[in-house]
């Protein structure tokens, strides 16, 4: 059993927002310092939900937002998470605001229920704090001087590439044992640090069972990152990968 950070959840305490690690494509995540009663300090990240929709212009710049979102559609991705009271699954069908908020508030809490136990089960995820009014708090990746680079941006040797696609197919198959397809899987949404990778951005992570498309999402997500991996001159094949993973369902 992996040990859990110790993070000053419980006891009074002040944030300081340090500034913006990076805004994605649907969130902004930014670095925050955390100070305990006893002057013990930690940081982590935190991940603010980007909103759905624009209703009005300037309201993501109102909201201290950088970039604009885009909105994804994530019919597909909610098949099988059902809404329990038939009162939310009308509200969810017709898109009214308390159906927006609805979708929201499950996206945010989906992540971190996701996250939550893939570490749990040993996957290489940053530690999900806490989440609760769009954002979500999770362990910072990376030191004083700068974050975890995404995959992408890392200048990896050829000795280093081979051991991080070693190390990504490892987790796959943590993910698929656990029932989930990432469902954006890329070289932006892993993380690279201290010769380790680290998975990450969940919202749209899929139940397997419950979902009749859980395997394409899986096929996807593979075909995607060995691409990557090809591009950098591995040579690796999406089938074989595939192929592997199904033996770990
Ligand atoms: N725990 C973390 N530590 C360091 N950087 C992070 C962490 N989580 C996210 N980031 C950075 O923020 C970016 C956006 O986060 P992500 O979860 O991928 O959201 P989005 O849906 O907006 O892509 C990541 O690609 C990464 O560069
Ligand atoms: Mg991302």
């Amino acid at each position: 059993m992996r040990s859990i950070p110790t993070w000053l959840v419980s006891e009074p305490c002040t944030d300081v927002d340090l500034g913006v690690i990076k805004t994605g494509k649907e969130a902004q995540v930014n670095l925050v310092q955390r100070t305990g009663a006893d002057g013990t300090t930690c940081q982590f990240a935190r991940k603010r939900y980007l909103p759905r929709e624009v209703k009005f212009k300037g309201q993501l710049e109102a909201l201290g937002v950088q970039r604009a979102s885009t909105f994804v559609n994530d019919v597909q991705y909610r098949e099988g998470r059902q809404f329990r009271k038939s009162r939310d699954r009308r509200a969810v069908a017709q898109m009214s605001t308390y159906g927006k908020r609805l979708l929201q508030d499950r996206w945010t809490g989906h992540e971190h229920e996701i996250m939550t136990r893939l570490w749990k089960a040993g996957l290489s995820v940053p530690y999900p704090i806490a989440y609760g009014d769009d954002v979500f708090d999770l362990e910072y990746i990376g030191d004083d001087t700068q974050a975890a680079p995404q995959l992408n941006a890392a200048r990896l040797t050829r000795v280093e590439l081979d051991e991080a696609f070693a190390q990504v197919v490892a987790g796959l198959r943590i993910v698929i044992r656990e029932g989930f397809a990432h469902g954006d899987l890329s070289a932006y949404n892993l993380l690279w640090w201290d010769d380790r990778i680290w998975f990450i951005d969940f919202p749209q992570a899929v139940d397997i069972a419950a979902n009749l498309a859980g395997l394409d999402f899986v096929r996807r997500d593979v075909v995607n990152i060995c691409g990557w991996f090809q591009h950098k001159g591995l040579d690796v094949d999406a089938d074989d990968v595939f192929d592997d993973l199904l033996h770990f369902m």
